[in-house]
């Protein structure tokens, strides 16, 4: 199917980056979201990013931004915009309630080769598209923040979806730019929560809540936590605001619900969520981001509670549940996918000899935390999953 009109419905963080990367991929894009105000917020942070792109000569074929914001239509209804689509790419907030009634608007007004796809970074794409009336055509498209930026999509098979959904969705993920080098796609064989890569970090989420409360507990301060764990791209403070405090508090919420209830979000987490602290997007979450993104005082000194072994144990653990799950079937995809969602080493290959040594710190995780979660899982144990490439 030649796919030339795409729809985003949501313009929030995601939704505008996917459809800057969808109009900058040469297609048609209709912005769908409930306010005039969010559409027009959307709209300015695309024109704004394709400008900087046209200022640095890195727009393909010589066109301008205005080229490419000619392609860029608004609309505050669903079931308008929806006519004359080819995909739709549903990035509205992570409630699954208010993800059905999208699908299910969309399915009603959309023609009958348009495909549906959710950008859920947790839900059930199976359920999402229950009430669309094209199961077989609703499938998961997950981007990762910030879209043009970060190389992974990943394409998730609902239990509904047919192989020529989702044969559409991967040739389109492959179609879209990314600013830093070539996507990455991957297929998540299994509507599981998470799919790949949040599911494999997921459980650090765990963790993590058990170093926020600890922290606070203990008045500690977030320099003092994030110089613990310096080395990756991001700080673990400023990563949790980058994302959203809203996003990390509903996904553990979803987690607790589906995988164990040792996801419920931890009381730090909490309490910024119901203060409204949802990080970067409204200037304060752990931090103020009101002068653009925080920088860590490197001269705070170090808690000493948050410890780098822990999460790459419990990563091991997940990938491997991962595989048992028959979510995907080799763990270099693991590895990858990791590298391109989030710019961080995979948990797999560093550990085929070592898995011996993860069970124990998983053993001595379970004891400090006391949460059951951490135990090994089989596949781990058995040491099976090395041959899983
Ligand atoms: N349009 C045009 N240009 C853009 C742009 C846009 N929309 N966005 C960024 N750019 C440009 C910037 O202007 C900048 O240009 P210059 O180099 O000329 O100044 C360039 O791209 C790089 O931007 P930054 O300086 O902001 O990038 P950085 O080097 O600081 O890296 C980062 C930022 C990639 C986000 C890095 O910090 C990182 O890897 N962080 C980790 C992010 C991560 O883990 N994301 C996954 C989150 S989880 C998730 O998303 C899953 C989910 O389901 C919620």
């Amino acid at each position: 199917m030649d796919i030339k009109n795409v729809v985003v419905v949501g313009a929030g963080q995601m939704g505008h980056g996917i459809a800057q990367m969808s109009l900058l991929g040469g297609y048609n894009v209709t912005l769908v979201d409930i306010k005039e105000e969010f559409l027009n917020n959307g709209r300015n942070k695309i024109e704004e990013g394709m400008k900087k792109l046209e200022s640095k000569g890195q727009l393909p074929n010589n066109k301008t931004a205005a080229d490419f914001m000619k392609n860029c239509r608004t609309s505050l209804d669903l079931s308008l915009a929806i006519k004359d689509a080819d995909l739709m790419i549903e990035a509205v907030i992570e409630k699954m309630d208010v993800k059905k009634q999208v699908f299910e608007t969309a399915g009603n007004h959309a023609p009958d080769h348009c495909i549906l796809a959710s950008n859920t970074s947790t839900m059930s794409i199976t359920e999402i598209g229950e009430n669309s009336g094209r199961p077989d055509k609703c499938i998961g498209m997950h981007f990762f923040n910030p879209v043009p930026l970060m190389r992974l999509i990943e394409v998730i098979h609902s239990q509904d979806s047919s192989e020529e959904s989702i044969k559409i969705g991967m040739d389109f993920a492959r179609s879209i730019p990314c600013l830093r080098g070539k996507r990455y796609i991957a297929e998540v064989l299994k509507d599981k929560p998470g799919f790949i890569c949040n599911r494999v970090t997921a459980p650090v989420q765990i963790y993590q809540n058990y170093v926020f409360d600890k922290c606070a507990e203990e008045g500690y301060s977030w320099d003092q936590l994030d110089n613990d764990s310096r080395g990756g791209p991001m700080s673990m403070t400023i990563l949790a605001d980058y994302v959203g405090i809203d996003v990390l508090y509903h996904g553990q919420m979803y987690y607790a619900k589906t995988l164990s209830p040792d996801f419920a979000p931890g009381k730090v987490i909490t309490q910024l969520y119901n203060e409204g602290k949802l990080g970067a997007k409204t200037g304060q979450g752990f931090r103020d981001w009101s002068k653009g993104r925080p920088q860590v005082d490197k001269s705070a000194g170090k808690a000493r509670i948050y410890k780098l072994k822990y999460p790459i144990a419990i990563m091991l653990n997940e990938g491997c549940r991962v595989l048992e799950e028959g979510i995907t079937n080799s763990w270099k995809v693991i590895d990858d996918t990791l590298m391109a969602g989030m710019n961080m080493p995979g948990p797999m290959a560093p550990n085929v000899k070592t898995y011996p040594k993860q069970i124990e710190v998983l053993k001595e995780l379970v004891e400090l935390t006391g949460k059951k979660y951490f135990e090994p899982c089989e596949l781990l144990r058995s040491g099976k999953w090395v041959d899983m490439k």
